[in-house]
């Protein structure tokens, strides 16, 4: 079954409480995208706006860190009730720590690639993850260009998850819309990422539905 998941960051932030509402009603997850200004050039927002998310999501939050020593931070983002935590496999030296960390605070562990990281990369660390996140943008900015070298990386991916038997779901990130969301299914993801595409739109409950194919 595949997820959808709004990323925020394209959210109305004066009205964040109508879009979280569209989110509850016709998505799955809330993509939640912290960024420091140091592991990426841009700012985004931090624990107050995702306090206030968590305080009135019936959906589970999916916490996506492009933020440097992203282990620091583990303990909190479980107190504030999140369920998914994912951070970039360079911003760390001890990845497989962050993993088993995550995990036994309850939460869903994730390891984050950008296009340009091959996903052999991935291999050592996918008995500790229960998703990756193959960005299909490089990871700084909502908006961007979906860049199609993903379907590969998917099925390259997937292929290793298979032959190891382990379930680690596939989530891509960037430029998802309508136009690519079938093809990156059937490739393998699972769970795929919307920012721009659901919230510039008129209709996003449409959007979301279209997505799921
Ligand atoms: C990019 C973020 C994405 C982004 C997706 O750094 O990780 O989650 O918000 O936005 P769109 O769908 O607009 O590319
Ligand atoms: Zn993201």
């Amino acid at each position: 079954m595949i997820q959808i998941a709004p990323s925020m960051l394209a959210a109305d932030f004066l009205h964040l409480g109508r879009d979280v509402e569209m989110v509850n009603k016709n998505a799955d997850l809330f993509h939640l995208d912290i960024m420091d200004g140091t592991f990426v050039p841009n700012i985004s927002y931090g624990f107050p706006v995702v306090e206030a998310i968590a305080k009135v999501a019936r959906k589970p939050l999916d916490v996506h860190l492009m933020i440097v020593h992203p282990e620091k931070y583990i303990e909190r983002f479980a107190r504030i009730g999140v369920s998914m935590l994912s951070f970039h496999l360079n911003a760390t030296d001890k990845p497989a720590q962050a993993l088993l960390h995550i995990r036994e605070t309850g939460m869903k562990a994730g390891l984050v690639i950008n296009p340009d990281m091959p996903v052999e990369s991935l291999y050592p660390y996918l008995h500790l993850c229960d998703y990756i996140i193959l960005m299909s943008v490089y990871a700084g900015f909502g908006g961007q260009k979906f860049i199609e070298d993903i379907y590969d990386r998917i099925r390259t991916l997937k292929k290793e998850i298979d032959r190891l038997g382990l379930s680690v779901k596939i989530e891509v990130d960037g430029g998802v819309s309508p136009v690519n969301s079938k093809p990156l299914i059937e490739a393998g993801a699972e769970i795929l990422v919307a920012g721009s595409s659901v919230f510039n739109s008129d209709s996003p409950a449409d959007v979301i539905s279209a997505m799921r194919g």
